[in-house]
């Protein structure tokens, strides 16, 4: 991908300039930290896949990446974290009003972006996916510190939040292509399986892996009381002294019995199950590949099932 990435990089250099310094300097600040750029590899893999390989696949894949861009400069702020792709956020540099407005500078200039391309579709799936991201995290709001929400709330907000974004960054390739309807909806699905794998294995993470290794500090969501699968599971499994310091630490945001906590988690079998809740969705993406003809680009989306579960970065 190594060549068609350095497109999509061009474009974002392109379309990051602003005459504004401020915006300039924060917008720059966060791109240039790098991070994985899943969602316009996906854009571009799916395309590809589905033998389209005009330029407005280049534009596309830069106006998701401004889009996810976009969002964790909002965010950082909502969740008042202090590192992502192992530097300082934005909010912790140059302060929560400009992170937001910068945040809405980048997420309208993806707006701009997608208008170029001229189809009326395009907008379609990305003005739906905005708008469902935007209800992810507000509902995500709504279960803040509550122990008792249900596994299927949980997993509506990750699937809104995160999945939707992969969901049609993978579709995007598809309407480029204009590939036919049950093709279109095979990589939607790719897209949010793939997404919400994605999601589990970050809310685990967040109690199993490392600070250096992840770019952000491990511990953030406990510390803002999100009841996330790993915590879920392990209310259920332990025991009841165990499920009382899970509560407690919920309903006040209590970081104190981190590794305490984690090793709960750990314990009870939590890790395992949620790795394993990932690992079943990433089948279910791969097998939403079965429509997609053989080709080096279908070999990376199936890589990427692997990965996403496998992953401690
Ligand atoms: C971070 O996404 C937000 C989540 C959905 C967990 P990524 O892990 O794709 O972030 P970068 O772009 O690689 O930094
Ligand atoms: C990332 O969510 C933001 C969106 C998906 C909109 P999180 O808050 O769970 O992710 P990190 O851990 O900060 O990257
Ligand atoms: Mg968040
Ligand atoms: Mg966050």
């Amino acid at each position: 991908m190594a060549a068609d990435m350095k497109e999509v990089d061009a474009v974002i250099q392109r379309r990051l300039r602003s005459d504004v310094a401020l915006i300039d300097q924060i917008a720059h600040y966060i791109i240039s930290a790098g991070g994985k750029r899943i969602r316009p590899v996906l854009v571009l893999l799916f395309s590809k896949a589905l033998g389209f390989t005009g330029p407005e696949r280049f534009e596309l894949a830069a106006t998701v990446e401004f889009i996810h861009t976009a969002t964790l400069l909002h965010d950082d702020v909502v969740d008042e974290s202090a590192l992502r792709r192992g530097r300082k956020t934005a909010n912790a540099l140059f302060g929560n009003a400009a992170s937001v407005l910068v945040g809405d500078f980048v997420y309208s200039r993806a707006f701009q972006m997608m208008v170029s391309v001229n189809r009326m579709r395009v907008l379609e799936v990305l003005a739906d996916a905005t708008n469902v991201i935007a209800e992810g995290e507000v509902l995500q709001l709504m279960n803040m510190h509550d122990p008792d929400i249900a596994v299927e709330d949980y997993l509506r907000v990750i699937r809104f939040k995160t999945a939707k974004l992969f969901e049609a960054s993978a579709r995007l390739g598809a309407v480029l292509a204009a590939a036919p309807h049950e093709v279109e909806e095979c990589c939607a699905d790719y897209g949010r399986s793939l997404g919400t794998a994605f999601q589990l294995v970050d809310d685990l993470l967040d109690y199993e892996g490392s600070t250096s290794e992840l770019g952000k500090n491990v511990g953030d969501d406990l510390r803002e009381g999100k009841p996330t699968l790993p915590l879920l599971v392990a209310m259920s499994r332990g025991s009841s002294a165990e499920r009382e310091l899970i509560r407690h630490a919920i309903e006040h945001g209590e970081v104190a019995r981190l590794a305490e906590i984690a090793e709960i988690v750990r314990h009870t079998g939590a890790v395992a199950a949620t790795r394993d809740a990932a690992r079943a969705e990433a089948e279910k993406a791969r097998e939403a590949l079965r429509v997609i003809p053989p080709s080096a680009s279908r070999e990376a989306l199936l890589e990427f099932c692997v990965r996403s579960v496998d992953r401690s970065s």
